[in-house]
This record gives C-alpha cells, structure tokens and sequence, in this order.
C-alpha cells in the first residue's frame, strides 16, 4: 500500500479553538508580533515546537499510575535508568527536568572564560548555557548544511576537517567536542554514523571528552538505516547503541524522542565528573534518583523509550514531514531538502527575497502564518542567531522558519491543511513586510523581544 496510516488509534482528544483571521490579527499584534506570547488556545495548529507537545501512549498513562514517588531510591528511577542504558550504554544516568538543565550541569563543569566549545549547530539553550559560563560555542556543520536546497543524505555532519583545524588552533581552551543528532538548527538534518565515529575518533585524538546532545537520536537513527550503507538490515535498538557507544556521556531533552512532556538526562561515564554533576544536581534539580521529575515522569519515560525504536512509528513520523515538504516544493515554496526528522523548514530568506535578513524575513512569514491560518511556527534565523554577545548583529547562516510537528498529535488532515495556507499564502508573498526589534533582552531574545512591523 502507497499510504502510510497513523499506527495509532485516537482513545483522548483536545478540542481546538477556531478562531478568525480579524481575531488573530488583533491577537498577534498585542504580542507585539512575539509567537511565543500568544495563548496556545488562539492557536489553531501548533507548530511551535516538537517538545513536550505530543501525545502519550495508553502504555505510557498506565506506567504513570505506577509512578513511586519515594524521595531517594524510586524504582520508577531504576526502570528509567534501565530503558536509557538498554539504549545508551553509560554508566551514570542523571535525572534532570529537561534538557537545558543537563547542559547547564554539564558547562557548569566544562565552561568558563576563555573556552571554545564545537558542534555540529549548537541549540539556541546549548549556546545560552556556553556563553553564559563565559565560554564561547561554535557551529562546524558540513558546507552543504548551509545550503537549504543541497540533497546531502547526512546534512547534520560535522565538517571533519574544520574540527580538526579548531582543535589543533584552540588548544587548550576547548574543553570538549559536542555532536547534535538530528541537527536542530540546522533543518533537523542526520549525521551519520561514519561521522559520529569520525568525530569521537578526532576528538581522541586531541585528548577531548566527546558528548553527543542526543534530542532526537531516534529519528537520525531511522536516517541512518535509511540511508547510510550498510545499515539497511540492523534494528534501530542497535543502531542507536552504536551512535552512543563512542561517547563519554550525552545531554538528552526527554520531550523529544522519549515521548515525555517533561525530562531529561545527563549522562557520564567519568566517575569523578559524575559525583561533581551529582553535587550539582542536588542543589538545583533534585536528589539523584528523581532530578526535578516526578517518579510518574520517569516511568513514562522509560516507557516511551521503549516505542520510540517502533519501525511503523518512525516511518510514519519521517512521511509526515516528507509529506509536507513534498507538496510545499511542489508548491513552489523553497523548504529545506531533504526532508529533515521532526520539522519543515521553510526557507524564509529565499521566499521573501524583497525582506533583507536584518528585517528578519522568517519573522515576517512566521506572523503571515498565524495570521492567515491560525498557524504557529518559529523563526529560526537572524532573530534567534543574529545577536552577538557584544551586541552586534549580523544575519544568521539561514533565515528559515520552522513547523515543527508534535509527535503522534496531528493527523493528515491537519496536514493538507498546512500546505493549503501556504497556497494561500503563496497569492500575498509579495505584500508582507519585514519587522524591526523594538526591545529585547541580552540572551536568547526571540523569546521575548518586541517587534513593530516595517511600514511598506
Ligand atoms: N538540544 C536540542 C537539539 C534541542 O532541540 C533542545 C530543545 C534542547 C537541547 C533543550 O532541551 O527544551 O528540554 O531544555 N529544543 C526545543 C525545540 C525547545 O523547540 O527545538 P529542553
């Protein structure tokens, strides 16, 4: 059969809202054009982000009731800890409420003035954390992961010889190598596994720790099997243990390929640094065996990571996504190819070409979004990467604007749906305008920051 069903039934349902386009202007401009300020029940479709935002299972509810909440010692923790380890084999697991508070932990340790910190794309939390501590991040993506349009099986991969040359010229200061698999920022592009072997293998050479930041280990690991050769007939259970098997520990943001609405881990193999993290734990998350989550979150976790392997379950989650794209490229609206694991990128800076980068055309097509089809996405360009710590701005890599999709919470209709307020869209382009900041924090600003439309 052609069509890939849900391989789900649908047991609750959420109503959704229904609201009109006079309606969501009035609302978006109260937010000052900010999507993340509006109240998700005036949001139609609800593409803001893939975390924490998707539907449980009936398995992961039941798991819930058993949820112990003993202080120290739960052994809703050690089944946790179990389903990680059968998956990630490091030695020490450490609970934390999501995944930006394991990256604090973690450059709580390895940041600090003066250091330089690689990755493929560092997340907007994970660079927030670096350059908080004082130290500095640096993206070293393959050139073709800059390049919404290049056809690259594995555009997530870290440019093997950037690295090399960064660590070689940085020395000292880099106190560990980092890898994000899917590449987020990126487009939700894969890396391969050859490039996850490639990368531990450099960073032992230079003597560096290597961490991967493993969000969506799931959907790179089905990119692997796909199209990685050699790959073909392995399971996604032994895939996966292999991306992790060269790692001296990983961040992990449980909302994503954990199915949780909240969670996290941090894991290490160093015993030292584990009990230094351990310190660090107790006195801002929680006691060791529940890290700022509920027993009941750490059963549904563990059982989420035993359906998030599910072949059907990632054939279906990739096609809904290829789904979207195809026809968006069909469409004729330039999206980023091939299709990445947990989101659509549209590439803002192409389709809006009349908007210069500094008039920030990915927010100007994220507020069009929400406006004409009660839509909400997110900027991922100038706005969330433009702004220097100095304070200088310049235009990011890409101005892309990102769909992402929950998982197991949508359904096809909503789908064609997506694709139809881009037709309509595709009629209006020309008569969107850009936006200026009006005001904004020091870090991280596009969650927050004000906007005034650009008068035409
Ligand atoms: N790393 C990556 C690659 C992420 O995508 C995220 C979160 C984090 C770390 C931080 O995890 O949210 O649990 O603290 N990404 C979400 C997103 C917020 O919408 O892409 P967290």
């Amino acid at each position: 059969m052609k069509t890939i069903i849900e391989p789900f039934r649908i047991k609750t349902v959420e109503p959704i809202r229904m609201t009109t386009r006079e309606e969501r202007a009035k609302l978006i401009r109260d937010t000052h054009y900010n999507l993340f300020g509006l109240r998700s029940d005036d949001v139609l479709i609800d593409l803001l982000t893939d975390s924490g935002t998707g539907a449980m299972s009936a398995a992961q509810w039941s798991a819930v009731m058993r949820g112990d909440e003993s202080y120290a010692g739960s052994p809703s923790f050690y089944r946790f800890e179990a389903a990680v380890q059968n998956l990630m084999p490091f030695t020490h697991i450490i609970p934390t409420h999501q995944g930006r508070a394991a990256e604090a932990i973690l450059f709580s340790m390895f940041g600090g003035a003066g250091r330089n910190i690689p990755n493929n794309t560092h997340f907007d939390t994970t660079r927030g954390n670096i350059e908080a501590s004082g130290a500095a991040g640096h993206d070293l993506v393959i050139e073709e992961g800059h390049d919404p349009a290049n056809l690259h099986p594995f555009k997530g991969n870290m440019d093997l010889a950037r690295l090399e040359a960064y660590l070689t010229e940085h020395g000292e200061s880099v106190p560990c190598v980092m890898l994000t698999i899917t590449n987020n920022a990126g487009g939700g592009q894969p890396v391969s596994l050859t490039n996850i072997r490639a990368t531990a293998a450099l960073a032992r050479k230079f003597n560096k720790p290597f961490f991967i930041d493993g969000c969506r280990f799931a959907e790179n690991a089905w990119f692997i099997k796909q199209r990685e050769e050699g790959q073909q007939d392995r399971s996604i259970t032994d895939i996966v243990r292999d991306c992790f098997a060269e790692a001296d520990g990983m961040t992990m943001s449980a909302k994503k390929d954990a199915f949780g609405n909240i969670g996290g881990w941090l894991a290490l193999n160093d015993d030292t640094l584990a009990e230094t993290a351990r310190n660090h734990l107790i006195r801002t998350e929680g006691f060791p065996t529940y890290g700022g989550l509920s027993g009941r979150d750490l059963e549904a976790l563990a059982q989420g990571l035993t359906e998030i392997v599910d072949e059907d379950y990632l054939r279906y989650r990739i096609r809904t996504n290829s789904y979207i794209i195809d026809r968006l490229d069909a469409l004729g609206v330039p999206v980023v190819k091939p299709a990445g694991g947990h989101a659509v990128f549209v590439d803002a800076r192409k389709w809006l070409s009349h908007i210069p980068p500094l008039a920030y055309p990915g927010q100007s097509l994220a507020v069009a979004l929400y406006e004409l089809g009660g839509i909400r996405s997110c900027e991922i360009g100038t706005v969330m990467f433009g702004r220097h710590p100095d304070g200088t701005e310049t235009p990011a890599a890409m101005d892309l604007v990102r769909l992402a999709i929950p998982r197991r919470t949508y359904t096809q209709s909503h789908a064609d749906y997506i694709v139809e307020v881009f037709e309509e869209l595709s009629n209006i382009r020309e008569t969107l305008t850009g936006y200026r900041i009006v005001q904004q924090p020091e870090l991280m600003r596009h969650f927050t920051c004000r906007f005034d439309p650009i008068a035409a």
